[in-house]
């Protein structure tokens, strides 16, 4: 019997498409979130699955799928899948790091740019008809060449976007987990520096850090009471690092300049406040959003999800595992766990 796949969402049909030269693939007409009883009826009888930050894979999901050896996530990030939980159950997580870096820094200094120079409402108000005369004082931004920018979370993409700085003559200040070696500091030309030190400094915030409890809200109001009141705040990582009750308290107030959002806690519900809010730039979870790069990203992870199953070119040897200890048994094809 050949394994069976489920690809939790409408991904590229022509990449995905490569899965059924191994397996049985059980396709998804429509995109959105799964309810927690269909992702466990689905997974009770699958050997693997494709899936996407809209579906929250842990314990309860996973209780009744006996053959189910790997899940294959189509993002960098993965805090929609319990990795300890999947990993006990010897479920092998992979995710797409690498292919998606350079287009991220894209959007996040993007997003960095239009919120400082107030891109999107000057469009609004300009649509609105408002714009009856050319005068010298009209939508008045904050620079971004020659300015401070702070990354929050010093991983590729954190790079990535200090690379982009040199060109903007920009000092940039990160802080990290645990701090760069010389060279690559060297490379990125990015200082480490404390939490406290990095909000004070910036002139412009990049969050870029995983997703975890820990930094559950870790930009709070007491965060960004440390902040420059003419500062942006930008975060393309994920909404739950942001109290946006404070965030929205302090663009009201006039306490922060301007943010851009590209991730919610919600989402795809978004705080009516930061709706409410003209001095911030909201985009709907796109920093990966290139097609090259959204294809890449499904193509390495139907790539991962065909070696974890054990075939193909690189059976057993998936290119990004995230709990590689949990690879001796999805590298056993039809091995009962
Ligand atoms: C990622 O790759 O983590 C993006 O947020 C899209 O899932």
């Amino acid at each position: 019997m050949r394994p069976r796949v489920w690809v939790s969402q409408p991904l590229f049909g022509d990449i995905v498409g490569r899965l059924r030269e191994h397996f049985d693939v059980i396709e998804t007409a429509a995109v959105g979130k799964h309810p927690q009883d269909e992702i466990a009826a689905m997974l009770a009888s699958c050997d693997g699955a494709l899936v996407t930050l809209n579906d929250r894979i842990g314990a309860a999901e996973i209780a009744n799928a006996p053959r189910l050896r790997a899940i294959a996530n189509v993002g960098v990030g993965y805090n929609n899948l319990d990795v300890p939980a999947l990993t006990h159950a010897g479920i092998l997580v992979t995710n797409t790091p690498d292919v998606l870096t350079e287009t991220t820094a894209d959007f996040g200094f993007a997003l960095m740019m239009a919120a400082a120079r107030r891109i999107t409402e000057a469009e609004r108000w300009l649509r609105d008809g408002q714009w009856k005369q050319w005068s010298f004082e009209t939508m008045l931004g904050g620079d971004v060449h020659g300015t401070t920018l702070g990354i929050l979370g010093m991983g590729r993409i954190g790079q990535a976007i200090a690379c982009r700085a040199a060109g903007f003559r920009m000092r940039v200040l990160y802080h990290n987990r645990s701090r760069l070696r010389a060279d690559v500091e060297g490379t990125c030309r990015a200082q480490y520096v404390d939490f406290d030190m990095l909000l004070a400094q910036a002139d412009h915030l990049v969050l870029v850090l995983p997703y975890s409890p820990a930094v559950h809200q870790i930009v709070n109001a007491d965060a960004i009471a440390k902040m420059k009141p003419t500062a942006t705040l930008t975060n393309i990582a994920r909404g739950g690092i942001v109290d946006e009750d404070a965030l929205a308290d302090a663009l009201e107030s006039g306490r922060l300049a301007a943010a851009g959002l590209d991730v919610y806690e919600g989402e795809p519900a978004i705080n009516p406040r930061l709706l409410a809010l003209r001095n911030v730039v909201l985009t709907p979870h796109i920093a990966s959003g290139s097609l090259a790069t959204r294809r890449a990203m499904v193509s390495l992870a139907v790539e991962n999800l065909t070696a974890a199953l054990g075939v193909g070119p690189r059976a057993g040897d998936p290119p990004t595992p995230v709990n590689a200890s949990a690879l001796d048994w999805s590298r056993k094809p039809g091995i009962s766990k």
